[in-house]
């Protein structure tokens, strides 16, 4: 079996999230109930993964670089509360049972695709380099105690 990397575990988790999202839009004109119910799927799933990168991964990659005051994760910090922006958006919509939520959609997927990108090109394997597998390890343990 390959290696359980932060690059394979967190770009697994992007795609995984990107297929609820995709039913979600499939559905909603002709199922709410399933579109929404895997609307609620990615949000929870999109918030925990942001609370891993948040508060597992890039306090680890600010010690390893020695990057604690800026950088990329500043940067990354801030499109998670834009993304946050719109799923909220997108899910008042949801709860007033109104489907037409194209605009937000398109919005909320330009900004994940590019953030998505980043993440999977720069951090996440440039974090791999920089970190030993016991602190690989301690992270994804760290990890499950906040699922
Ligand atoms: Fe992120
Ligand atoms: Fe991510």
């Amino acid at each position: 079996m390959p290696e359980r990397t932060i690059s394979t575990m967190f770009d697994e988790d992007h795609a995984r999230l990107d297929a609820l999202f995709t039913s979600f839009q499939t559905l909603k004109r002709t199922d709410f109930p399933e579109a929404t119910r895997a609307f609620l799927a990615f949000t929870a799933g999109l918030r925990r993964h942001v609370v891993w990168e948040e508060e597992v991964l890039f306090p680890l990659w600010e010690r390893a670089s020695g990057m604690t005051g800026g950088g990329p994760t500043i940067v990354m910090r801030s499109e998670h509360r834009e993304i946050g922006d719109w799923l909220d958006a997108i899910q008042r919509k949801i709860q007033a049972q109104n489907p037409d939520t194209e605009r937000e959609e398109a919005t909320l997927l330009d900004l994940l695709d590019r953030h998505n990108m980043s993440e999977e090109e720069v951090l996440y394997p440039e974090m791999d380099r920089m970190i030993s597998p016991e602190e690989r390890e301690a992270a994804f343990r760290a990890m499950e105690q906040i699922a």
